[in-house]
């Protein structure tokens, strides 16, 4: 329970376990979904949590009048709505919940990438006003093809790890140093824009970042590309990215956000004249155009909300001790068995079937889940060995493991049969154990991260 009351008022409509789980802790929460930007400002002096989403923006004006506030979360992705230098200067603490939509941006991004390829959207209009277009609707790959991202953080991320599946190469840049991973290159942005043929923005809207997209930047790619942005649309100039259109610098444009939306991004303006430049995007056969939903899934939904009650529960009551039940196997590590002549039977291998041999035998190199590296050896050993002892059968299993040691204690107090001792190598530490039917098994904790 929380130590004294803290009220929190509620300014948009959430998912409900929102609401649930902080009651349930013991906050106060109050919604107000209706009063203007005024009206909650008469009144934010009570409060000391505040949860919106986009519904008005966070200002000095406001932050002076809120004198008791703790905190401010908001329930999406980015902050720009927040005077976030003053509020911290008032030591308010920010929330934010990237985590709940990452996903949902990733999987948005690559749709519309994949609809733009391959002409979905105007093949789709064209057969339901009665057109069978076939060569026109000709669709492009994405294999071969360099994406480069640029803003290499949750959401440049996500996308990047959405492409891991296609033969593409991927590229970032970023103001950050060193954030590049396994599933995207950290290069100069002159690089990027010498390689890429697809350019995705992931990049929070600053007075940096204003602008950004504009002729100048579009003209310094060497290749013509396909945009993609679900950033922010004040981050591409609408006026120059019509006339890359026209031109074809700019091959087809997937737009999440644009420039002509209102802070709260619920409506796009209220004047009545469409600009020009907006009009052409309307019409336009290469531009496939969705309404700020990249983020905007079912599954978001729940997972931003539960991210924002996870964090203020954090902020009141510090981190719970994570349990992390380690994983016991975590890929298979090898597979060895005897050989009358190891060396013949590499050769031939290596001639019928192209393993890349070497005296141990082949190394199969792979990448897990979090994209870091890792190997699986064949091994034949010559069949006078006796690493497979006290087995005698002709095959030796390996599995690579987390924490050995303690699996090794945890195995043995199980009952399972433990052979010898732990050995330690550069490479990662060995133990051996014995099945039900005496085939032996190494079991293998590779050395760092980057085997795991
Ligand atoms: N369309 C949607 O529904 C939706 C949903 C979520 C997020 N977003 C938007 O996506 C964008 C990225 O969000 P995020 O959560 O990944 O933010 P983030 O802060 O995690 O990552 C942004 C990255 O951009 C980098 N960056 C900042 N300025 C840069 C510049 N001038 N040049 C290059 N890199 C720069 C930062 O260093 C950071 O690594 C934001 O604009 C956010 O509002 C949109």
């Amino acid at each position: 329970m929380v130590p004294e009351e803290i009220k929190i008022l509620h300014i948009d409509s959430n998912h409900p376990l929102l609401l649930s789980q902080l009651q349930e802790a013991g906050f106060t929460n109050h919604e107000d979904f209706k009063s203007s930007k005024e009206e909650i400002e008469a009144k934010i002096h009570d409060y000391n949590g505040i949860v919106i989403r986009s519904r008005f923006k966070i200002d000095k004006t406001f932050l002076d009048k809120a004198t008791k506030l703790q905190f401010i979360s908001r329930v999406g992705a980015g902050l720009e709505s927040i005077d976030c230098d003053y509020a911290l200067s008032k030591k308010i603490s920010l929330i934010a919940a990237p985590e709940g939509n990452r996903n949902a941006v990733g999987e948005h991004a690559l749709g519309m990438l994949l609809s733009l390829f391959n002409k979905l959207n105007q093949a789709d209009r064209e057969i339901r006003s009665g057109h069978w277009n076939r060569e026109k609707n000709r669709g492009h790959e994405l294999d071969g093809k360099t994406v480069g991202i640029i803003g290499y953080g949750n959401m440049g991320k996500s996308f990047a790890k959405k492409l891991r599946g296609f033969d593409v190469e991927v590229l970032c840049y970023d103001i950050l140093e060193n954030v590049g991973d396994a599933n995207a290159k950290q290069v100069s942005l002159e690089e990027l824009q010498q390689k890429s043929d697809v350019l995705s923005l992931h990049i929070p809207w600053t007075p940096e970042t204003d602008k950004l997209v504009n002729a100048d930047y579009i003209n310094a790619f060497a290749k013509p590309f396909w945009l993609i942005n679900t950033s922010r649309g004040k981050n591409v100039v609408t006026a120059d990215l019509v006339q890359a259109l026209e031109t074809g610098k700019i091959l087809g444009a997937g737009l999440d956000v644009l420039e002509y939306e209102k802070l709260s991004f619920e409506t796009l303006f209220e004047e009545d004249k469409i600009p020009e430049a907006f009009q052409y995007l309307l019409e336009s056969d290469k531009v496939l155009m969705s309404p700020h939903i990249a983020g905007w899934t079912f599954e978001s939904h729940e997972k931003l909300a539960q991210t924002i009650a996870d964090k203020i529960k954090e902020l009141y009551f510090g981190k719970k001790a994570e349990v992390k039940t380690p994983n016991r196997v975590t890929g298979i590590g090898g597979f060895f068995f005897k050989s009358e002549d190891p060396k013949a039977l590499r050769d031939w291998y290596k001639k019928h079937l192209g393993l890349n041999t070497d005296d141990y035998g082949c190394t199969f190199w792979l990448k897990d889940k979090e994209g870091y590296d890792c190997a699986t050896q064949w091994s034949p050993f010559k069949s006078g060995t006796n690493y497979f002892s006290p087995s005698e059968k002709q095959f030796m299993q390996n599995f690579r493991v987390e924490n050995l040691e303690e699996l090794l204690a945890t195995l043995k107090q199980e009952g399972v049969q433990i052979i010898g001792e732990m050995e330690s190598y550069d490479y990662g530490k060995f133990g051996w154990i014995l099945d039900i039917e005496g085939n032996k098994i190494e079991l293998w904790e590779p050395v760092d991260k980057v085997f795991l």
